[in-house]
Parts: C-alpha cells; sequence; structure tokens
C-alpha cells in the first residue's frame, strides 16, 4: 500500500520566515501558558482531562486511557454523556438560550437565526419523530443534505436518541449513496427535494428515487422541502415530509439519552486504499473532547464569538469544526450554503464583515481561488473583527500562506495551519496560536499530547529536513475507534505498517509523508498511498479506476494525481481500450459519466489519456509512479524494469499532442 505514489507532490519547497503571534492576540487567548507542552508529557494521558472538563458528564469516567487492548483503545472509560445535551441543554441551563446558535447563510440570500433555544426546540421535535418513525439507540441513520441548518439539527436529533448518523455529502452520487446505505445496513435516510446551484434548481431527489431502486432493505426517508414551488415532488410509500413531521410532533421533547462515552457517536466514510470507502467510527466522549479542545486551544473559539468554518458539514471538517465542536463550547456557529464566488467573488467577505466574524477556518484552495482573483475583493468589507485564521486540508504553501496572513489577517491575526483527517477526529498537528512561532508552509509540531514521529520505512525517526512517513506514536481521544466494516482492516490500514505487536509496541500511520525541522515542526507533503486530495476531497484512485474499467471498450485505466494551481491536485486517467473502440470521444464522454454517476461530479477528471497499453513491470504491475511523473511532466527515472518501455514515450507525445 505504501509509496505507490511516491511522496506527495503539492508541498511547499521551503517554509517562509517564522513570524511570532500578534501580541494583542496573545493577550486575549484561551491557551497562553508556554509550559502547556511540558505539562502534556509529565501528565500524560491524565493531561486530556482537560479536554473532558470541558464536557457535562452524566457520570464521571473511571480512567482517561484504556490501552490493554491496543489499538482498540477507550477514553474516560465508563464516562457517560450525551453530545446533544453538550451542544444544547446545558447552554440553556447557563441562561444563554437567546445566544444565537447557527447563523445561516443561503445560497439566495436568505438567512436564518437559530438561537440555542431554537435549535433545542427543533432537535427535540426532529428526536421525537424519529422515535416515531421507529429509530432505536444504535441504528444508523443517513442524512444525505447540503448545507441546509436541517442537516446538524438532524445530527443533533440523532445523537440525542443515540442512533449514530452517517452523513453523506450531498454531491455525491446515487451509488455512492448505496453504498454508504449497505455498509452501514441503514434503514433511515434524510433528504431533501433539491438545491440551489448557482441560482437553479437541483434535483436531490431524483438521485435518492434511484438509489432507493438498488438498495435491499427497506428504507423509511425523511424529506426536506427546500425548494417549494422551484422544485414540486411528491412523497411515496415510506417517504415522509420533515415540515410535516415537525408539526405533528410541535413542541415534544426527549430525555437525551446517556450514552456510554465509547458509544459511537457518528459514522463517516472515506476514501482508502481500495474501491471500498471505510466506514470510520467516532466514540462519543473522546471525540467530543478532542473537538472541544481543540476549537478552544487552536482556534481560540470563545462562546461569545461569531465562528467560522466555511467548509461542508458532509465531510469531517464541518462536523467537528461547523457542528460538534463550536456547538460543546455555546458559540455562534456561521454556517454558508453557498460558494465562495456567487453572486460575486467577494461574497464571503461580505458575510465576514456582515456578521463580524471573529475566527474564520477555511481550506487551501479557496484561499489559491482568492489570491487569484485578487486583494480588490477582500479589501472591498471590513474585515477588522476577524482575530484568528485557520487552513485545513492540504498543505498550504508559503505564498497563500502569506496573501492570507496580510489581505484577509491584516497581519493582526495567527493563521493556524492544523493537519488532521477523518481517522484523527480532530486537529492533531498546529502551532498553538498564543504559543508558538508560525512557519509558513509547516503545519506545526505536534499538538500536546500528540507525539508525532516522521519515520524512514523502518520506523526510524528520519533526521531533521529528510522525508519520511508521518505516523503518530501515542493514542489520542478523537482518534477513531475502528471501521465499521471491521476491526481487521482498521488494523491493516493504519496500524501493521509501524507498530510491533509483539513489543505491543503501537503505531498510527497517518497515510502521508512529511518532513520535520529542528524545532519539530511538520511540512506535509501529500499522500504515499492510493488516495488523491483534489481540492481538499479526498478521493480514491482505485475507485475512479473501477467506475473507468466499468464503461464498455474500457480494458485498463490507472489514474493519478498531477500538481494543480488551483486545485492542488487534479484527477489524471490513463486508459487503454479494448480492439474495436475507436471511438475515442465516445468513450471518454462514458468512462466522466460513470465517474459521475459512481462518485460524483468531485471526481470528475481533468483530463483522458488514452494508450495503446500501461506501463508495467515485467511481473504485470501498471507502474502508477511513472505515470505520475509523466502527468507532471516530470524527468523520468528508470525505466528499465518496465515490460514495455517503449510505451512512455508514446504516452508522451500523446499528451504533447492535445
Ligand atoms: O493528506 C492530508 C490532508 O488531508 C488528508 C485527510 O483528509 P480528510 O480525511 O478528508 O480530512 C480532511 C480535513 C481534516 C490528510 O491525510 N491534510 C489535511 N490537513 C492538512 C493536510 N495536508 C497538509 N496540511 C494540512 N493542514
Amino acid at each position: 500500500m505504501v509509496d505507490r505514489n511516491g511522496w506527495g507532490r503539492d508541498h511547499p519547497v521551503l517554509t517562509g520566515s517564522p513570524r511570532s503571534p500578534p501580541s494583542s492576540f496573545v493577550e486575549q487567548a484561551n491557551v497562553s501558558e508556554p509550559g502547556i507542552y511540558e505539562e502534556f508529557e509529565t501528565e500524560w494521558p491524565d493531561c486530556w482531562e482537560r479536554a473532558a472538563e470541558l464536557l457535562s458528564w452524566d457520570e464521571e469516567y473511571d480512567t482517561v486511557l484504556e490501552d490493554g487492548n491496543a489499538p482498540f483503545y477507550e477514553w474516560f472509560a465508563g464516562g457517560r454523556l450525551n453530545a446533544s445535551y453538550n451542544c444544547l441543554d446545558r447552554h440553556l441551563e447557563a441562561g444563554r438560550k437567546n445566544h444565537a446558535a447557527i447563523r445561516w447563510e443561503g445560497k439566495q440570500g436568505e438567512r436564518r437565526t437559530y438561537t440555542y433555544r431554537d435549535l433545542y426546540v427543533e432537535v427535540n421535535e426532529f428526536a421525537t419523530a424519529l422515535r416515531d418513525l421507529g429509530v432505536e439507540e444504535d441504528d444508523v441513520v443517513t442524512i444525505y443534505l447540503p448545507m441546509i441548518p436541517e442537516l446538524p439539527i438532524a445530527m443533533l436529533a440523532c445523537a440525542r436518541i443515540g442512533a449514530p448518523h452517517s452523513v453523506v455529502f450531498a454531491g455525491l452520487s446515487a451509488d455512492a449513496l448505496v453504498a454508504r446505505m449497505d455498509a452501514a445496513d441503514s434503514e433511515y435516510l434524510l433528504t431533501c427535494d433539491g438545491y440551489y446551484r448557482r441560482g437553479d434548481a437541483f434535483n436531490q431527489k431524483s438521485k435518492v428515487d434511484n438509489a432507493q431502486l438498488k438498495l435491499e432493505q427497506d428504507v423509511r426517508t425523511v424529506v426536506v422541502d427546500r425548494l417549494g414551488e422551484d422544485l414540486p415532488h411528491v412523497l411515496g410509500d415510506e417517504e415522509y415530509d420533515y415540515h410535516d413531521l415537525r408539526e405533528e410532533f410541535s413542541g415534544e421533547t426527549v430525555e437525551p439519552v446517556s450514552r456510554d462515552a465509547e458509544d459511537m457517536l457518528f459514522l463517516m466514510y472515506t476514501s482508502g486504499t481500495t474501491g471500498e470507502p471505510k466506514g470510520v467510527v467516532h466514540s462519543t466522549g473522546g471525540y467530543l473532547a478532542h473537538v472541544a479542545w481543540t476549537s478552544h486551544a487552536v482556534l481560540d473559539v470563545k462562546p461569545e464569538d461569531t465562528y467560522w468554518c466555511a467548509a461542508d458539514i458532509g465531510w469531517i471538517t464541518g462536523h467537528s469544526y461547523i457542528v460538534y465542536g463550536p456547538l460543546a463550547l455555546g458559540t455562534t456557529t456561521v454556517m454558508y450554503e453557498g460558494t465562495p464566488d456567487y453572486p460575486d467573488r467577494d461574497r464571503l467577505w461580505e458575510i465576514v464583515d456582515r456578521n463580524a466574524v471573529d475566527v474564520f477556518y477555511t481550506a487551501p484552495t479557496a484561499i489559491r481561488a482568492f489570491m487569484k482573483w485578487g486583494e480588490e475583493y477582500p479589501a472591498g468589507h471590513d474585515l477588522s473583527s476577524l482575530r484568528l485564521l485557520g487552513s485545513v486540508g492540504e498543505p498550504i504553501s508559503p505564498r497563500p500562506w502569506n496573501w492570507y496572513y496580510e489581505h484577509i489577517g491584516k497581519e493582526n491575526c495567527p493563521v493556524v495551519d492544523t493537519w488532521w483527517q477523518t481517522e484523527t477526529g480532530a486537529v492533531t498537528i498546529s502551532t498553538l496560536p498564543a504559543i508558538d512561532d508560525m512557519k509558513p508552509g509547516a503545519a506545526g509540531p505536534g499538538l500536546p499530547g500528540i507525539d508525532v514521529r516522521v519515520v524512514d520505512g523502518a520506523g526510524e525517526p528520519v533526521d531533521p529536513g529528510d522525508t519520511g512517513y508521518l505516523t503518530i506514536a501515542r493514542p489520542w481521544p478523537g482518534m477513531a475507534r475502528t471501521l465499521y466494516d471491521g476491526d481487521d482492516r482498521f488494523r491493516a490500514e493504519y496500524w501493521e505498517r509501524f507498530s510491533d505487536p509483539e513489543a505491543d509496541e503501537w503505531r498510527y500511520f497517518s497515510g502521508d509523508a512529511a518532513r520535520i525541522d529542528e524545532d519539530g515542526y511538520v511540512t506535509v507533503l501529500g499522500r504515499v498511498d492510493d488516495v488523491i486530495n483534489v481540492s481538499g476531497r479526498r478521493l480514491s484512485t482505485m475507485e475512479i479506476e473501477s467506475a473507468i474499467t466499468d464503461v464498455a471498450g474500457v480494458a485498463e485505466a490507472a489514474v493519478v494525481g498531477r500538481s494543480s494551481e488551483t486545485n492542488g491536485t487534479d484527477v489524471y486517467a490513463y486508459v487503454s481500450t479494448e480492439g474495436g473502440y475507436d471511438d475515442e470521444t465516445a468513450v471518454r464522454e462514458a468512462i466522466v459519466d460513470n465517474i459521475e454517476a459512481a462518485i460524483g461530479p468531485i471526481a470528475r477528471p481533468e483530463a483522458v489519456v488514452f494508450t495503446p497499453e500501461l506501463p508495467k513491470t515485467r511481473s504485470g504491475k501498471i507502474m502508477r509512479r511513472l505515470l505520475e511523473d509523466v502527468a507532471n511532466g516530470e524527468e523520468l527515472g528508470d525505466t528499465s524494469a518496465l515490460r514495455n518501455p517503449e510505451i512512455v514515450g508514446e504516452i508522451q507525445a500523446e499528451i504533447d499532442d492535445e
């Protein structure tokens, strides 16, 4: 699994000059004691009680960490709590019922504000409805919604009754939905009629109807009417209208179910090294403690803030840092349905200005687009409310980092470049914004308590400046507990490569390559497995390849990543066809359609290159590494191990012709 693609590509060559945290920031920061790193070391694992203390527990935990059955760790064992109680009820009890919880900014310029009380009422009504539909504790509820308030409401309603949610990004295809519902045996689905895409009505329900035909299990579906007259729809058998249900259960409440700290809060599917998406299982106690702690310590979120993470709740960033982290801390979280350039390229800055946003968190792919569009867009708005900026999802090189720091933060806001993954649950590598110097191009050191090691193939630490594999040597509370598809796959995917079970030494392998400097700052270079990161979204090359080889006429396919100025990486496909299929245009169209049907438009290839054969080793293995070099216009290494070396030149000529 390791090394198929070689070291990642979208890496900054150098880190920029370090910058110190602005003193105005340091004075007011949630965490500013430099001794925190040492404190976490000496007190480990009890140091993590600092995170658990941010939550309200129904029952105190007995131990902080149980590591007897590694790598299946238990955090805060014996403790009981409810995530929805922590995100709602306790803020009401603290007299903050009228405080804004969610400020929603719709695509068409609509706005809705939910106070903590409003959110509590609607979550309770929908939780009652879910129960009435038959949802029991531990039943997986699938949520297939765009960025509308009903999405976090449904997540919290599930959490309230102890039903794990599995949110499927709304832009994924019907087939992707089917695969995820099947794998999780999920019999409940929440979706909507459709949503707006650049002003046009897009039909989501028809995708769901397609999916229903392919699902073996009987499914009860709740539909949110988002578009009204703009897209009339009819409900079939076992389909219920969200607003009707709310009316039916108006004003009803549900006692939050007390969950064991280790009970599953949610499932999140992500791409792995095979074609099958992985169902990453997150716990209730450890996960919530870790997202609350990092929202507090890294993003410096305060209850009185207006905080905005401009991600999609369909992925982990939105789960942890639009919903659970900020709501656990009782802050105001902004939720934006649209894109950064509609109706104009200043849309985000207009939202920051109007809402006086304090903390803003986005992805490098967006920052690169802002930079390309020009500084006049942010310059036209008052961004002085901003106190801290965050970046997540991909490496950010010094140029966009500096642009973000200067043109958005006006050199007054620390920038935290936060490295983490669906599997880590919450941020694991970042500077602490009031304590550490920032080095543009390097995410930072492991957070206090996170033991990051960059190692060579034998698991030995590499020298500062050298490239190695990014691993973590100790467990942490937010980590995935297992994969829904099984403990064996969990062990194989993350733990086998660098652990020594005989010696009871466990090492988490992230799948990323990185460098570490003398100060312990990590520069993440990209994936070393069969995953590519397109605009901060994780895609499996094997999953795309299998969508391509499903097309009639295709013999073989190899998908690699090509560096891209805007997207970080683009999908680049090489395809050989069976004899008799000469019409490349038709095959190309069928390939694109099939990828969109199997995964979704996010996996659309930037290029499809036809070749009579793919380059292979003598043992018949496709040389994807070489194909990646060709796609990136890089000098090729030794091709003597190839069975068909001549094909490489032919492919290069074909690309040059286009
Ligand atoms: O390659 C790393 C990259 O995104 C991967 C995780 O993707 P996903 O599970 O979808 O979660 C994304 C949001 C947390 C990582 O393996 N990545 C994430 N953050 C950074 C990053 N690469 C470099 N720098 C980052 N700050």
